[in-house]
């Protein structure tokens, strides 16, 4: 299904069994006939509560059956603000849904599963951060605080702008300030800050999923198969980026994928990307670095069944962080990066 489009058509579970065993033998017949009776529940479910289902890019191959949107970062956080329904469910990790809940406030939230959190997000808290701004300010008094969407919302809030992995360049560029403290990922950072001539100041977190990949792993496959080319997403580390074609978001990695005229791609980043190329794009070859996001991988159709019928678990946010918060998001859609 494209990017933004509404929610695909509902398949019988053989026709999800021919769809899914593509990807791996743990999709039987058996599994998919399962499948096929909650995607029925979730899509009536949908209907009766007026409920959108927003999906990233990283979620498992059968969630993407029922979600209205699939995206990344920056696309699902713009739709956020669109959508119409009384009820948004949020298939991805905890400050993804509490995005949606910070442009959304008086729409109901639910993250399937509270336990759907992220490395990089829990990296810093806002109370960190408020500290080591007021003690880089002695040093750069124009100094701003750009934080990747990948945070809480107390930190959006001691933040000046927001940015995400497809616009994080622009959004540095954007702002009228030399010294930027730019939070949490490190290997972002370092990527903007070769990109840039402002000075970039990194906090020390990263995603345990990407943090993991070494060069050696990606030279192996160049050395073996030179005619692929590399996709790597830019929370990789720097002798990572270095091995790449392209340093991509996740949806830019789909759509660079499906316009390139090469037929072999590596895509590093979390195995979620790689499926839903496998599935969209089924006449090119994709190889994937077999990482999975765990907290991603929390998401489950059962899992969004009982949040719809038992309305669990929604996102609440105290009204002064969420204005913080909405603050940093809007002033990030504002330039348009
Ligand atoms: P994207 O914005 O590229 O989808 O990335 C989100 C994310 O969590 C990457 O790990
Ligand atoms: Fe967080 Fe990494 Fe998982 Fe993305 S892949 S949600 S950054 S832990």
């Amino acid at each position: 299904m494209p990017n933004g489009s509404t929610g695909p058509q509902e398949k019988t579970p053989h026709q999800l069994y021919e769809h899914l065993a593509q990807l791996d033998s743990g999709y039987t017949l058996d599994a998919c006939t399962q499948y096929a009776a909650w995607i029925h529940e979730i899509h009536e479910m949908k209907r009766r509560h007026n409920a959108v289902i927003l999906a990233h890019n990283y979620q498992r191959p059968e969630i993407f059956e029922v979600a209205d949107v699939i995206g990344d970062s920056l696309e699902l956080a713009r739709q956020s603000k669109q959508v119409a329904s009384d009820v948004v469910v949020f298939c991805g990790v905890h400050f993804m849904a509490e995005t949606a809940k910070i442009v959304n406030p008086e729409r109901m939230v639910l993250l399937p599963d509270l336990q759907a959190g992220c490395s990089l997000a829990e990296s810093i808290t806002g109370e960190a951060l408020a500290d080591r701004k007021e003690e880089l300010r002695q040093v750069y008094p124009d100094l701003q605080v750009v934080c990747y969407v990948n945070t809480t919302a107390d930190v959006k809030a001691e933040s000046d702008v927001c940015c995400t992995s497809s616009n994080a360049i622009q959004v540095v560029e954007a702002l009228d300030t030399e010294n930027i403290l730019f939070v949490p990922d490190e290997n972002l950072a370092r990527y903007v800050q070769n990109e840039t001539s402002k000075n970039i100041i990194a906090w020390q977190g990263n995603c345990y999923v990407h943090h993991q990949i070494t060069p050696e792993q990606i030279q192996e496959v160049r050395d073996k198969l030179p005619q692929v080319k590399v996709l790597v997403h830019p929370e990789c580390r720097e002798d990572v980026l270095a091995l790449a074609d392209a340093v991509l978001s996740t949806s830019a990695m789909m759509r660079y994928a499906k316009e390139s005229p090469a037929q072999e791609f590596l895509i590093v980043t979390e195995c979620g990307l790689s499926d839903r190329l496998l599935l969209e794009v089924p006449e090119k070859k994709f190889y994937k670095s077999c990482k999975l996001c765990a907290y991603m991988k929390m998401i489950t159709l059962e899992g969004v069944r009982d949040s719809l019928r038992d309305g669990r678990f929604e996102i609440t946010l105290p009204e002064e962080t969420r204005i913080g918060a909405q603050r940093s998001l809007d002033r990030m859609l504002a330039l348009n990066a």
